[in-house]
């Protein structure tokens, strides 16, 4: 299936999921674990903005690490920035905060209310180049519905 067809198919199920009436955890855990039964990818998963850091949220995989500086490994600079990262070859990425060691490409979307940052998807691969524009443009789709 072409990943077009794909993210549609996710994206009709994520409207239904997200549940307006519950918190983002709720919503987040459902999300990650939705992305993450239609790819296989190594790492799918949300830190939400607590004060001063990134925490971790709902996730799928591996244990990762619990906390991100504003500024630090790809998710901190998606978070300052507001922007999405995509990372090609991590080992490559200056300062990135490597939770497992399989992973080789990620990409980062930051999750935007109000002109503000409250969390930010986090998707890790074993492959190298495994995201692309494509994979960001639905994904921002996606986190926007929270
Ligand atoms: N690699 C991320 C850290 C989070 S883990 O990949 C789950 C980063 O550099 O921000």
């Amino acid at each position: 299936m072409k990943k077009a067809q794909k993210y549609s198919i996710i994206i009709k199920e994520a409207e239904s999921l997200i549940d307006k009436n519950v918190d983002d955890i709720a919503n987040m855990a459902n999300l990650s674990r939705l992305l993450y039964d239609h790819f296989s990818h190594h790492w799918i998963g949300f830190y939400r903005v607590i004060d001063d850091k990134l925490q971790l949220g709902p996730f799928n995989g591996p244990i990762a690490c619990t906390s991100i500086a504003l500024g630090k490994g790809v998710c901190g600079k998606s978070w300052l920035h507001k922007k999405t990262y995509i990372v090609d070859d991590v080992h490559q990425f200056e300062g990135h905060i490597a939770c497992s060691p399989q992973s080789n490409s990620e990409i980062v979307i930051p999750c935007i209310r109000g002109n503000q940052v409250f969390a930010v998807l986090d998707i890790d691969s074993t492959h190298y180049k495994m995201f692309d524009s494509e994979d960001q443009s639905y994904l921002e789709q996606i986190v926007s519905l929270l």
